[in-house]
């Protein structure tokens, strides 16, 4: 029928979260009818959730509130849609196998991408606190491809605008800044925004079906020595290195209590030891960058021009 949306339905779980308003939006924005498998909103529920649900209403999202082992509900709703992506965070990551068994039985899906978007897992070994964070991603990973469900595995490396503040803190007066180990390790750092609308392109598209999709892009390769330099050029200011060593998070590692190892570890491997750059992308690999020549990942200059004019605020992804 004339004028009827053929595009892919989509359906995101932890869509409230961090990475997953940006998904929700770029969903939305990409012509996509848009689902949310959600929590309700009860009287202990955080005020801006409300405002998230609202705003999700405010442009066309559906919202489903349930708990994720509400197995009916979530195999009802998965017959109504075509994709389904989770951007559910640490404490629900084995949870999604509940999703990889409704998505099973229900029979339909044509593209499930777990909640994945860091490193890409099965090619580093970082850290103990680390590392059994990403068993826990491996552990779905391997579920998914035991039950032969069509997937993709994104690994989109550095969310841009999180790390941005973790490193820099443009959010608050100060005149130092941490460098983690020397400082000369390349990272990835990737737009959130952009991570969000270049999975919504991976969803639609063949080349992706059960392969791992690596985001890096020339441009977006940056050390934190050269970062913090970059945007002292831009802010006309300087900052006074105070480094930690990588024994020195080592140790951390080791001595944090739980959750708190776990984001010094990350730390340690994604920017001390420059593990999201220590394997090389070989012909089997599929770099987004590559793929989509014409879709333009924002730079780490324009990146750093967003928090010059409107900086994206802090925040901090669920460990417990
Ligand atoms: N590459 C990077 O730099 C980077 C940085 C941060 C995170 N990540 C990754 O990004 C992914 C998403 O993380 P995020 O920080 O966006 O997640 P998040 O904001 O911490 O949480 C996502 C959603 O999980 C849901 N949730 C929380 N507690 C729950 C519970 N008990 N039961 C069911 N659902 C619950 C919430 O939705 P409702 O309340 O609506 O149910 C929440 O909005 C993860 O895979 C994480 O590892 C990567």
């Amino acid at each position: 029928m004339e004028g009827e949306n053929t595009k892919p339905k989509i359906l995101i779980f932890g869509g409230t979260g961090y990475l997953g308003k940006y998904m929700v939006k770029a969903s939305v924005s990409s012509g996509h009818k848009t689902f949310v498998y959600a929590r309700p909103v009860t009287k202990n529920s955080r005020p801006s959730k409300l405002e998230i649900h609202k705003e999700f209403q405010g442009i066309g999202v559906t919202i489903i509130e349930g708990e994720l082992d509400e197995h009916e509900k979530i195999v009802s709703i998965l017959k109504e849609v075509d994709v389904v992506i989770s951007t559910v965070a640490y404490p629900q990551f084995l949870d999604q196998l509940k999703i990889v068994h409704a998505i099973k039985v229900a029979g339909n899906i044509k593209r499930f991408l777990p909640s994945e978007f860091g490193c890409e897992e099965d090619r580093v070994r970082p850290l103990p606190p680390f590392e059994a964070y990403l068993e826990k991603k491996r552990i779905v990973r391997r579920a998914i491809e035991a039950v032969e469900i069509p997937y993709t595995f994104v690994s989109a490396n550095c969310y841009g605008a999180y790390f941005v503040n973790v490193l820099l803190r443009p959010f608050e007066p100060h005149d130092d800044v941490v460098v983690y180990g020397n400082g000369e390790a390349k990272a990835v750092f990737n737009y959130e925004e952009d991570i969000a609308k270049c999975t919504i392109k991976v969803i639609n598209d063949p080349r992706t079906c059960n392969r791992i999709v690596i985001y890096r892009p020339q441009t977006n390769i940056i050390s934190q020595l050269e970062l913090i330099s970059l945007w002292e050029q831009k802010t006309g200011r300087s900052f006074k290195r105070v480094h930690i060593s990588e024994e020195e998070l080592v140790k951390l590692s080791q001595t944090l209590s739980p959750p708190e190892d776990i984001p010094i570890s990350i730390i340690h491997s994604a920017l001390a030891k420059g593990d999201l750059m220590n394997f090389e992308l070989g012909e089997d690999d599929i770099e987004a960058s590559m793929l989509y020549p014409d879709f333009k990942f924002a730079t780490i200059d324009q990146l750093l021009d967003i928090f010059l004019i409107d900086p994206p605020k802090p925040a901090r992804t669920a460990f417990e």
